[in-house]
């Protein structure tokens, strides 16, 4: 029995157009992120389910909720990466990277997966491209990623970016902050949703990343952690906002900002547009090095979501130009076919776009193709032309014909493609 396949719910196709822009903002993160100085890396998509429970956090909703986990053939507990900092830390470890004096810095672009549900920039498979910077705790290396993330943006054109940090503390902070959110969960407790109430038992400062209850906070005035901040933190964010003023990237203070995330120390920071969830995020997570078993590191990072920067990027772009500028037509001929498939390789060959050649179909089948596509250029190659070594060259917009050597034909179309 036939069976047509659907792809998963929350899995996409990127289909050629889009993955034109998938390209553009994967390159453009890559080429600025190499600029300053990060590495590429390319790390597995699965690892033991442990390294994300550990790492990102056990009462996160990534790890409670969202995480693909399954049993392998000898029954390890692995997962599908909800994201990428876990395992770059953990191939830091593992490859004894952390070796590089005075600091290393890694970029890595690749799929996560998140069982979420499904709506407007959410997806099950997603991609971000990321990047970390291990061994520096002066606010400078958060600056400069979030200087980083601005000129990402300012470079694939999208205005309008709103940066919005906070600042979470060190552990010393949050158990001075723990108490009084705490008491305002308590006397709150009616309002918040199921989790929330989990929550306040196992792990209060998440209820403040609550997908349901995020706004209930705001509007209830909750206590806020970037008011209990110690001396040290408090001095670290406000050099980091001193640094941001002096290279004017325009920022905001969000005190409700604490990111879904265990592992974060200090600044956190979210990058959005009017209306759009956010497009990229990160913070700095000094304890995650040690936690996975390695030396006191301090570390900051972001990750771009590159889906959603690609929805901003379609909504601004004009759709790339279907069809090559250059259409070759040709008779039916073995000796023909054999000059124009070399034609079209080397005019490939020479980063011309180029259709065809369709020996499959008659003469004027392919003329109304070449018509229909709306290309530049027709190249048509017949008996005529391959005895005379050339092509005619038609201009599809001016209708005018011209014969070309065939060795002149590259040149000639550079000048005029
Ligand atoms: P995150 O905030 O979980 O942080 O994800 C970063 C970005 O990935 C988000 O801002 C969003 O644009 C995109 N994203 C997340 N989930 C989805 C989804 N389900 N569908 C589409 N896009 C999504 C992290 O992942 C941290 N590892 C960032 C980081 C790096 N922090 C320090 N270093």
């Amino acid at each position: 029995m036939k069976h047509r396949y659907q792809r998963v719910r929350g899995t996409y196709d990127i289909l050629p157009e889009d993955l034109l822009l998938y390209l553009k903002a994967e390159e453009t993160a890559r080429t600025m992120m190499k600029l300053r100085g990060y590495k590429e890396i390319r790390l597995p998509t699965f690892e033991e389910a442990g390294l994300f429970i550990h790492a990102t956090g056990e009462t996160t909703d990534i790890v409670e909720k969202e995480m693909y986990t399954f049993k392998d053939k000898k029954e390890r507990q692995l997962a599908l990466r909800p994201e990428g900092t876990p395992g770059v830390v953990r191939a830091y470890l593992e490859n004894a990277l952390n070796t590089a004096f005075p600091v290393s810095k890694f970029c890595y672009t690749g799929p996560m997966f998140r069982y979420e549900r499904p709506q407007g920039g959410r997806r099950r498979e997603f991609f971000q491209s990321g990047c970390e910077y291990f061994g520096n705790p002066h606010p400078v290396a958060d600056a400069e990623l979030i200087l980083l993330m601005n000129d990402i943006y300012a470079s694939l054109g999208i205005s309008g970016l709103i940066i919005e940090i906070n600042s979470i503390g060190c552990p010393e902070c949050r158990a001075n902050y723990r108490s009084q959110l705490l008491a305002f969960l308590n006397s709150n407790k009616t309002q918040l949703c199921a989790d929330c109430n989990t929550r306040i038992e196992k792990n209060p400062l998440r209820a403040l990343d609550c997908k349901l209850d995020r706004e209930k906070f705001v509007n209830l005035n909750a206590p806020v952690i970037s008011k209990a901040l110690c001396a040290d933190c408090a001095g670290h964010f406000a050099a980091l906002q001193s640094l941001l003023q002096e290279a004017k990237v325009p920022f905001t203070v969000n005190p409700y900002i604490v990111r879904g995330l265990d592992y974060y120390t200090k600044t956190v920071f979210e990058a959005k547009v009017q209306g759009s969830d956010a497009i990229c995020a990160g913070g700095r997570y000094d304890g995650l090095i040690k936690l996975a078993g390695g030396e006191e590191t301090p570390a900051v990072g972001f990750a771009m979501g590159v889906d959603r920067t690609v929805n901003l990027l379609r909504a601004k772009t004009a759709p790339e130009a279907k069809t090559p500028p250059v259409f070759i037509v040709i008779q039916q001929e073995e000796k023909i076919i054999k000059n124009a498939f070399l034609l079209a390789n080397s005019l490939a060959g020479n980063n011309i776009a180029v259709a065809g050649p369709y020996p499959d179909k008659s003469f004027k089948a392919q003329l109304r193709l070449a018509d229909s596509a709306g290309s530049k250029y027709t190249l048509i190659l017949g008996e005529n032309e391959i005895n005379s070594g050339s092509v005619t060259l038609k201009d599809m917009a001016g209708k005018t014909q011209e014969t070309v050597k065939q060795e002149d034909i590259i040149n000639r179309l550079k000048s005029g493609v």
